[in-house]
C-alpha cells in the first residue's frame, strides 16, 4: 500500500520505517528540513536501537522516501498517518496546534480519496473534529475517511514495540476504512482491536494514565517501605507474581517523565474536569510523581544539612535509558533544584548530553565519561538506569570521589557491588541504606 506519514518524529519515523520493512511504500513528510536532509542520507535524527539500519535498508530499496513537501508526499497516498506532536498546553490540555496544521496541509494538497489515520495521542472527540475540518477544507472533493490508531511504542524499544506490539487499536465509524488499516498491519501478525473513534482515543489515555498511576503507587509503597523498614523490591516481586497485578511497572524510583506520561495524565485530567468528572486519583498520581522527582535532593539534604557548595555528579540525563529524549526528564528538575541550593552539578549521559544542553545550558557542567563526572564530588546521583551505570566498577568510581556517597534513584546497582566497596554510603529508593565505614 502507499502510505504517507505526516510528522516524522519518534512515532512517525518508527512507524514509517517499520511499515516499509513489512512491504509498504512509505513517504515520510516533515516540516523540519534539517531532519529530512539527514534522513535522506540515512541518518536518524533520534537515538533508537535498530532504527538506523532498517532506515538505510528500506531507503536503498526505494520503499522509504522523505520530503518536506506535502504536495509531493501526499500525491499517491492511499493511507495518510498523522503523527505530529500533541504537547501539553498551558492549561494542561493537549495542544492541537500541530494536528490542526497537519489537517490543513492535507486539505490543501490532497486531490484524491484517502484514509486519514490519527496516530498522535489526542483527546476524545478530536478525530470527529478533524474529520469535519478535512471535509470542510478539502477543496478537491476528495472523499476522506478517518481512523484513530493510537500508538503504544516505548522510546528506547520503538522498533521492537512496533514490530511486536501487544495489540493494535483501530477506531473508526467506517468498517471499510477500519478493515483497510487492519490489512495494512496484517503482516505484523499482532492482535487487532476494532472499535469506535472515541473508544480508541480513550484506550490510549486510559492505558497511559493507568501505567503512570501504577508507577506512583509503587513509589508511595517504596516511601512507606523506607519508613517501616521493608524492601520495596521484595514487596514488588511478591505483588507482581499475582497475575491480577503483573510485574511490569512495579519499579520504584524517582518518578516517570518523558514525552507521554506527564502530558497524557494531565490531558486526561483536563478531559475529566471538562466533563465534570472528579478523577481525583489522577491528581494524586501527578502530585506523587512531582514529589518523587525531588526525592534524591531531599535525601541528600537530610544527609548533608546544606547542599551549598557541594559538588554532585549526576549519572543519566535522558528520561529513560536507550533514548536521547530529554522531554520532562526528572534530571531537569533535579539539576534545577541542586543549582538553586548552591550545588555544582557535573552530569554524564551516554547519548543525551547534546539535547540536555539545549534545556539546561551552562547551569550545569557536562562530563564525557563517568570517571570525569565523579571526580572530587561529594555525592553521586544515579538518575537514569543506563546499562553502563548498572555495570560500573563501583569501587573504582568511589575512590575518585571526595566522599563515597551514592543516591541510586533507579535502584540499579546490585547489592554485591555495594558491599564489595571498602567504604560507601548507599541510599536507594524504598530499601534500607547500606553504610560501610
Ligand atoms: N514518543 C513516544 O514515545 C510516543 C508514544 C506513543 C504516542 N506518542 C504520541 O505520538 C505523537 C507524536 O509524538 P512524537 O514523540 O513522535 O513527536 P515528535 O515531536 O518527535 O515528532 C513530531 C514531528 O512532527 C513534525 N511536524 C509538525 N507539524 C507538522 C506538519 N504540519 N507537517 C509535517 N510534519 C509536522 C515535527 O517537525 C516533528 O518532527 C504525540 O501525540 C505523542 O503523544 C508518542
Amino acid at each position: 500500500m502507499n502510505v504517507t506519514i505526516v510528522g516524522t518524529g519518534y512515532v512517525g519515523l518508527s512507524t514509517g520505517v517499520c511499515l516499509a520493512e513489512i512491504g509498504h511504500k512509505v513517504t515520510c513528510i516533515d516540516i523540519d528540513e534539517k531532519k529530512i536532509n539527514n534522513l535522506r542520507q540515512g541518518i536518524s535524527p533520534i537515538y533508537e536501537p535498530g532504527l538506523e539500519p532498517m532506515l538505510v535498508k528500506n531507503s536503498k530499496a526505494g520503499n522509504l522516501l522523505f520530503t518536506t513537501s506535502h504536495q509531493e508526499g501526499l500525491s499517491e497516498a492511499e493511507i495518510i498517518i498523522i503523527a505530529v506532536g500533541t504537547p501539553q498546553g498551558s492549561d494542561g490540555a493537549a495542544d492541537l496546534f500541530y494536528l490542526k496544521q497537519a489537517a490543513t496541509d492535507i486539505s490543501a494538497h490532497l486531490n484524491h480519496d484517502a484514509i486519514v489515520v490519527i496516530k498522535s495521542t489526542v483527546p476524545v472527540g478530536t478525530n470527529d473534529h478533524i474529520k469535519n475540518v478535512l471535509e470542510n477544507e478539502c477543496s478537491n472533493n476528495a472523499k476522506i475517511e478517518i481512523v484513530s490508531n493510537p500508538e503504544f511504542l516505548r522510546q528506547g524499544s520503538a522498533v521492537h514495540d512496533t514490530m511486536h506490539a501487544d495489540r493494535i487499536i483501530i477506531g473508526s465509524n467506517n468498517s471499510e476504512a477500519a478493515a483497510k488499516i487492519a490489512e495494512m498491519y496484517r503482516p505484523l501478525n499482532v492482535p487487532i482491536i476494532i472499535t469506535t473513534l472515541r473508544s480508541a482515543e480513550m484506550i490510549k489515555y486510559a492505558s497511559n494514565a493507568f501505567l503512570a498511576t501504577k508507577i506512583s503507587y509503587i513509589n508511595e509503597i517504596a516511601n512507606l517501605c523506607e519508613a517501616v523498614g521493608a524492601n520495596v523490591e521484595d514487596v514488588a516481586k511478591g505483588m507482581g507474581m499475582d497475575k491480577r497485578i503483573g510485574e511490569a511497572f512495579l519499579y520504584a524510583g524517582i518518578g516517570y517523565g518523558g514525552s507521554c506520561f506527564p502530558k497524557d495524565v494531565k490531558a486526561l485530567l483536563h478531559t475529566a474536569n471538562n466533563n465534570n468528572v472528579n478523577f481525583s486519583l489522577l491528581k494524586e498520581t501527578i502530585t506523587i510523581n512531582e514529589h518523587q522527582h525531588e526525592l534524591l535532593v531531599v535525601k541528600a539534604l537530610n544527609r548533608f544539612g546544606d547542599l551549598n557548595g557541594k559538588k554532585i555528579a549526576m549519572l543519566g540525563l535522558s528520561f529513560k535509558p536507550e533514548t536521547d529524549d530529554m522531554r520532562e526528564a526528572p534530571s531537569i528538575k533535579i539539576a534545577a533544584l541542586l543549582t538553586k541550593l548552591g550545588s555544582e552539578v557535573v552530569a554524564y549521559d551516554p547519548v543525551a548530553t547534546n539535547n540536555a544542553k539545549k534545556i539546561l545550558g551552562n547551569t550545569i557542567k557536562y562530563a564525557k565519561s563517568v570517571n570525569e563526572a565523579v571526580l572530587n564530588t561529594d555525592a553521586l546521583f544515579i538518575v537514569t538506569e543506563w546499562n553502563e551505570f548498572k555495570n560500573l566498577d563501583l569501587s573504582c568510581i568511589i575512590n575518585k570521589m571526595a566522599k563515597p556517597i551514592v543516591y541510586d534513584g533507579r535502584n540499579c546497582l546490585k547489592e554485591e557491588m555495594i558491599t564489595a566497596c571498602e567504604a560507601i554510603e548507599y541510599y536507594p529508593i524504598g530499601k534500607p541504606a547500606i553504610i560501610i565505614k
